[in-house]
């Protein structure tokens, strides 16, 4: 079923849990999410970041969501995560997606501004949710740029600023988390994350939800966080299950070679979905 993701982060927030947001690539993937995500009881948000859009295409994308959001006993949003452009958006309105992310995080405050304004532009009048990040996830993003240093963390007068002047519907917040796998624990700045979250009415969203350790899920949580992103388990489980059964398996075919993969997801991305406290609340 489809739900307007404003009104799960919504839910969310009054109980006190996250909405998991898992990174798709394939339908395979995207049907251990679902089928996961069924059993479990819980509201997904499903992600195709905008390299898998630009290489599989935002209306095959929008497709294969598009019957997990009529179909799904559980509510399903399809969502562009990390776009760095502005037509890519429009792209994925026109073809129906229900949310799109602007990633104007490295440019200015004020570009960053105008450019989700240019977005909810086309976005809202056809009720299509916008998301915004400021601050900057740490680590390599998808245009191959590393994020390092100290620069990342989220300013509280920026974010009400930001807030306030382009009207952003949720925000990704740079608290030190980081996309991939860590080399040590995450150092993440729970108390910015409390005072960003006390200054502004925005939905907070956490990047990088693979590395984070569940404790730290939780506690961000419970400082404001309502949407937590999870990608690189899924693709990582994905090619390691591949390469195990593919070198057992000298008879496999692209199907039998599949099922194996979509059980390995779906263990794999479990576990966040408790983390996040989702699970039974699907309506
Ligand atoms: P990970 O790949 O680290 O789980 O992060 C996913 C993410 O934040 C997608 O936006």
């Amino acid at each position: 079923m489809f739900v307007p993701l404003k009104d799960l982060l919504e839910q969310a927030d009054q109980g006190g849990y996250a909405i998991p947001a898992f990174n798709y690539a394939t339908l395979w993937d995207l049907l251990a999410i679902i089928k996961t995500c069924e059993e479990e009881k819980s509201p997904v948000i499903v992600a195709s970041n905008s390299q898998v859009a630009k290489n599989v295409g935002l209306a095959y994308c929008q497709g294969m969501a598009a019957v997990a959001m009529r179909n799904a006993s559980v509510p399903v949003v399809n969502h562009l995560d990390h776009s760095f452009g502005i037509e890519q958006c429009r792209e994925a309105v026109d073809v129906g997606y229900p949310s799109v992310m602007i990633d104007a995080s490295k440019y200015s405050l004020e570009q960053n501004i105008d450019w989700i304004r240019q977005v909810i532009a086309f976005a809202h009048p056809k009720g299509v949710h916008v998301e915004g990040e400021l601050g900057r996830i740490k680590g390599k993003t998808l245009e191959g740029e590393f994020v390092e240093g100290e620069d990342f963390l989220i300013q509280v007068d920026e974010a009400k600023r930001l807030v306030e002047e382009s009207g952003v519907d949720s925000l990704a917040v740079g608290i030190g988390t980081q996309h991939g796998f860590y080399a040590g624990k995450p150092e993440i700045n729970f108390k910015r994350l409390a005072e960003v979250n006390a200054a502004i009415p925005t939905k907070l969203v956490l990047h990088g939800g693979t590395g984070i350790p569940a404790e730290d899920i939780r506690e961000a949580i419970k400082n404001g966080i309502n949407k937590v992103n999870v990608g690189t388990i899924i693709s990582h489980t994905m090619v390691e299950t591949l390469r195990k059964n593919l070198a057992e398996d000298d008879k496999a075919n692209s199907l039998s070679i599949m099922f194996p993969v979509v059980e390995a997801i779906q263990e794999a991305i479990r576990p966040w979905i408790r983390t996040c406290m989702s699970n039974g609340k699907a309506r």
